[in-house]
């Protein structure tokens, strides 16, 4: 017999993500999920929150980051680990699922590692449009591996960022970022050192992998004016900014409870004052206040920017036939017969 409507739950592959995003144009999907995370930050409050369940190990770290606005139920599995790059996989891979709060039943499972990439970015641009100079054109991007292009077309379509100053360690890593975005209208420059990248750049993104603590940007590095968009200190003992320059900067965080253990704050004092970002964006503390004063979001991740991104990939696949429907819920005619159904099937 055929699984029953009720058994079936709606699946994005990786292969339908690319079509998804492919049909509505990458730059409006960062636009909209950058509105999408706004808004579910407007309605912070209604959220659950918790930090990230993570399970270390010596290679890297899995994460799952679960939250609900009581209506609508959603989890990521996430995990980060440095060195699979060397062995022909991502750093990052994720999938997620979004439920219905009143019956607890899936009502989407999706791949995320694309999905994340995007919604790091939207985020980072979120953050931006808060935080970052009016005028800004200049990108710095630090680190060119696979969220790289996802943050340059973020800034570019959310910021109005014209120019992106790209460094990686990895000569191969610029090139392939320069190769993918030599068509998105952005003038590009390829740097030799960090201190080139930053050199007059309005924003500059740290987006490097690294089971360590790395000093990505030293603090001579940091002109004032600056708005530093950090993303890839996002684990204990994993951090990108020398601490100096945390001394300089207004600091903005997502969860602090989940920051201070993962993010470049780490590194300060527990009472190392920090702005939570959805206070800027519901009008309920100030963003930047100053052309000199250097902003600095301290990104690591949260889960409502994965509830917000599931909840737009719902929507937007409203009648795109782009996913298959998988029989993961076990649905007897009887509901309290789940024996019967098994013993039926011999
Ligand atoms: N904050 C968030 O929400 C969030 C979300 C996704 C990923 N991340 C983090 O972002 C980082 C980048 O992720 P990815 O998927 O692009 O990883 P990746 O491994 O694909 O790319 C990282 C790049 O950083 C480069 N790099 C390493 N050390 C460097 C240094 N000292 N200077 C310059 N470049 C250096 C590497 O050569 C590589 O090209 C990771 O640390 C990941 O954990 C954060």
């Amino acid at each position: 017999m055929p699984p029953s409507q009720k058994a079936l739950v709606p699946f994005v592959s990786v292969e339908n993500m690319m079509r998804l995003v492919h049909a509505i144009g990458i730059e409006t999907v960062l636009a909209e999920l950058t509105d999408a995370i706004e808004a579910d930050f407007v309605r912070w409050a209604l959220f659950d929150k918790t930090p990230r369940v993570a399970s270390h190990s010596r290679d890297g770290v899995i994460e799952l980051m679960p939250t609900s606005d009581g209506e609508t139920y959603s989890f990521k599995y996430v995990n980060g680990h440095p060195k699979n790059m060397g062995s022909g996989l991502q750093t990052v891979t994720a999938f997620g699922l979004l439920a219905d709060v009143s019956t607890g039943y899936p009502v989407l499972i999706t791949e995320m590692t694309l999905l994340t990439a995007l919604r790091t970015a939207a985020t980072s641009a979120m953050a931006a449009r808060h935080l970052a100079p009016r005028d800004a054109r200049v990108l710095a991007l630090i680190g060119n591996g696979a969220q790289a292009e996802f943050q340059a077309l973020a800034m570019k379509a959310v910021n109005g960022i014209d120019t992106v100053r790209l460094y990686d360690i990895d000569p191969r890593a610029t090139e392939k970022t320069r190769r993918n975005l030599k068509n998105s209208g952005l003038r590009l420059i390829v740097c030799r050192s960090a201190e080139e990248a930053v050199e007059g750049a309005d924003i500059v993104t740290t987006c490097t992998a690294d089971k360590q603590r790395a000093t990505i940007l030293s603090d001579n590095m940091v002109g004032a004016g600056v708005h530093i968009n950090a993303i890839g200190g996002d684990c204990p003992g994993k951090t990108e900014l020398h601490p100096d320059i945390l001394l300089r900067a207004d600091t903005f965080v997502e969860y602090p409870p989940q920051t201070r253990v993962e993010g470049e704050i780490q590194q300060m004092p527990a009472d190392y004052p920090v702005t939570e970002l959805w206070k800027v964006i519901a009008g309920e503390a100030p963003g930047r206040r100053e052309a000199g004063q250097i902003t600095l979001f301290d990104s690591v991740g949260f889960a409502v920017e994965d509830f917000s991104a599931l909840a737009y990939v719902r929507a937007r696949l409203k009648d795109t036939g782009l996913c298959a429907m998988l029989d993961m819920i076990a649905d007897p005619d009887d509901p309290r017969d789940l024996f019967g159904m098994l013993q039926r099937a011999q």
